[in-house]
This record gives C-alpha cells, sequence and structure tokens, in this order.
C-alpha cells in the first residue's frame, strides 16, 4: 500500500533518493478475513511501526482458504490473518500453511494456544466470539412480529422474507452456524431445520456480518452473525438488538497462519509476531470490531459480549475444522439448501 503511495509522490518529484527508498522496503502479502475497517488499521499501524509494504487483500474465510489452496503450487500470499478458524484448520490439514512457534505464544489464553496446539502451530487463535443474530427491533415491531430468542423461533412464518444470512462456502459465519447447528441437533435434523429456514431466508450473503448490516438499514428483519457483528452495528446507533440462542451455540477461534513456501517469510513472522502484541489486539475495539483478544493482557472491550453468558456449546473445531467434514457438510449444503434457495 505504501509503495503505491511513494511511487505517486516519486512521479511528482522526480526524485531518484525515493526510488531507492520504493524498491528496498521489504513486501509482505496479506489475506484479513475479518472486518475491513479492523483490516485497514492493522495494516496503516503496522507499516508505520516497519519497514515493509502490505498488500492487503479482504476476503471472507472461505474465499481465503480457496485462495490459499489454489496457489498452493506459487503462492501469492504469505500471511493470513482474521476469519473463522474452521478453514485455518483445514488448511493446516491440507500442508497449505507453515509451522511457527512465535515468541508471543506465552502471553496467549488458553484457547488461543490451544488452537495451535491441535494444528501442530500451524495457525493460532487471535480472537473469539460466538455466534447469534441481530434484529431489526423498530422493524420486527412495525410488523407486529415476536422477536426471535431461540433457533426454533427463526422458524415462525411471519419472519418469512425477514432472515439474512451467508453462504457457507464464502464465509466463516455461515459455516460456523452450519457446524452449530449439526453439533446442537444431529445432522439429518440440521438439514431439515435448514430447509425450513430457507423458507424465511431472503438473501444469502457472499460475507458473514452482511446480514446484520442490511438489518441495521431496515432491509430485513434479521440477521444471523457472530454476535459481536451485531453490538457493532448496536453501537453505531442503529436499533438493533443482539441475541445468543437459547437453546446454545457455537463460536469461533479466530485465526491466523503462515502460508506454507511463503515468500516472505521473515516479513510474516514480524506481522505474526506483531500482531499478537497485546497493544496491538487493543485496536480491535478502536475500529468498533468486539471480539475477545487472544492476548490475555490485550484490552477487552466492554461491548464484547461476554462467552461466560452465553449458552456454548463444546464446539468440535478438530472434527469441523477437518477437511473431510468441512467438505462434506458444504456439498451437503450446496445439494439440499443451496439447490432450492431463492
Ligand atoms: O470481523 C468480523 C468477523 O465476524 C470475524 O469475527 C470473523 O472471523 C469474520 O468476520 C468472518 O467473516 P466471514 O463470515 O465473511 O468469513
Amino acid at each position: 500500500m505504501r509503495n503505491s503511495r511513494l511511487a505517486m509522490a516519486m512521479i511528482a518529484s522526480g526524485s531518484v533518493l525515493a526510488s531507492a527508498a520504493a524498491a528496498s522496503a521489504a513486501n509482505l502479502n496479506l489475506i484479513c478475513s475479518a472486518d475491513v475497517v479492523i483490516c485497514e488499521l492493522l495494516v496503516e499501524t503496522f507499516e508505520k511501526e516497519h519497514d515493509i509494504d502490505v498488500s492487503m487483500v479482504r476476503l471472507s474465510s472461505g474465499e481465503a482458504y480457496a485462495k490459499v489452496r489454489a496457489e498452493a503450487r506459487n503462492p501469492k500470499t504469505d500471511i493470513w490473518w482474521g476469519g473463522t478458524g474452521d478453514p485455518h484448520l483445514q488448511a493446516a490439514a491440507d500442508g497449505l500453511t507453515m509451522a511457527y512457534q512465535s515468541p508471543m505464544l506465552s502471553e496467549l489464553l488458553p484457547w488461543a494456544v490451544k488452537q495451535a496446539e491441535s494444528a501442530e502451530y500451524k495457525t493460532v487463535g487471535v480472537y473469539s466470539g460466538a455466534l447469534g443474530w441481530g434484529y431489526n427491533k423498530d422493524l420486527l415491531e412495525s410488523k407486529g412480529i415476536e422477536p426471535p430468542k431461540c433457533w426454533a423461533d427463526l422458524l415462525d412464518p411471519a419472519l418469512k422474507g425477514e432472515i439474512q444470512v451467508a453462504h457457507p462456502s464464502s464465509s466463516g459465519t455461515a459455516y460456523t452456524a452450519l457446524a452449530t447447528l449439526v453439533q446442537l441437533m444431529g445432522e439429518d435434523e440440521a438439514f431439515d431445520y435448514l430447509k425450513k429456514l430457507n423458507e424465511n431466508v431472503s438473501q444469502y450473503t457472499k460475507s458473514g456480518s452482511a446480514p446484520v448490516k442490511s438489518a441495521a438499514r431496515g432491509e430485513n428483519g434479521v440477521g444471523i452473525v457472530f454476535m459481536h457483528d451485531a453490538v457493532a452495528q448496536a453501537v453505531e446507533g442503529f436499533p438493533i438488538e443482539v441475541v445468543a440462542p437459547c437453546e446454545g451455540t457455537g463460536y469461533e477461534i479466530g485465526s491466523m497462519s503462515i502460508v506454507d513456501k511463503a515468500r516472505n517469510v521473515e516479513e510474516a513472522k514480524t506481522w505474526y509476531d506483531w500482531v499478537l502484541k497485546p497493544q496491538v489486539q487493543s485496536l480491535l475495539k478502536e475500529a468498533k470490531s468486539f471480539q475477545i483478544p487472544s492476548n490475555a493482557s490485550a484490552a477487552v472491550p466492554e461491548e464484547a459480549p461476554s462467552l461466560d453468558e452465553v449458552k456454548l456449546i463444546d464446539y468440535d473445531f478438530a472434527t469441523y475444522g477437518s477437511s473431510e467434514r468441512r467438505r462434506e457438510l458444504l456439498e451437503r449444503w450446496d445439494r439440499e439448501i443451496g439447490a432450492i434457495a431463492n
């Protein structure tokens, strides 16, 4: 990012010295799978503190996995930060990412370290957050619709056309929802549920947080998203109420991985160690990103939904992040839900 700005300055000034500086700056190719605001703030802060020029692309978790996979023979990406842990675990199991034990590991909370250990250090936890939804209270009230508090309530025929959720192949949020329902209900029951839910879904979006952003603007009544993404809309002043489903729910361990055979490994490690620091993780809060950071000393945003107050399932990351299980569930979703989706 910085190089392109520098190049423009060079053209304007004809400066040879600037040309040498631009040529010597190291590079880092980053995929960022969290909200673009936090992605941009991290890149900007990193570039200020390092002589490394970051080229960042924002992709949803499933899309990021597909890109890393497609580039396996000739990686163009060095590091993948953020996004749900399942596709990071799948990438690790597929040998697409590299083992790295950061000196920062000892500062991380147990769930983040466990994520690293379970993937032989080919990924690590950077934040966490629980799945739920946000509903537009003004919109539901004006239509006389009872606010949904439980997964079962989302099947209320009054909610026809009012629900949005992302597509589980592109979005880590939506895959977490799929895997959560399978773990809560059993696989066949979950697919029966999803077929009924489809009656109420107006759109399967590409990005995970889009459904609650459009609910905030009154385009639909309910967005199934991570609770922290619903909180972000409420904090912006939109009439969004945040729900932790009464039957229980799943959660994410947002993760980070260095790509196997990355061209800029040293720069990737520099980013990796840096982004695990408490003062850097505290930037989440500044960007109105309300996940729980993985460094034990990072500031937890007071708006972050506390996992202790949510009925969490014992989400089986090893199984649902495995290549076989993820592929199987996504294929079944395409066959049974994608095929009948509006
Ligand atoms: O940044 C918001 C966020 O919900 C993260 O917590 C999560 O890892 C990511 O977005 C998931 O995005 P997507 O569903 O588009 O893959």
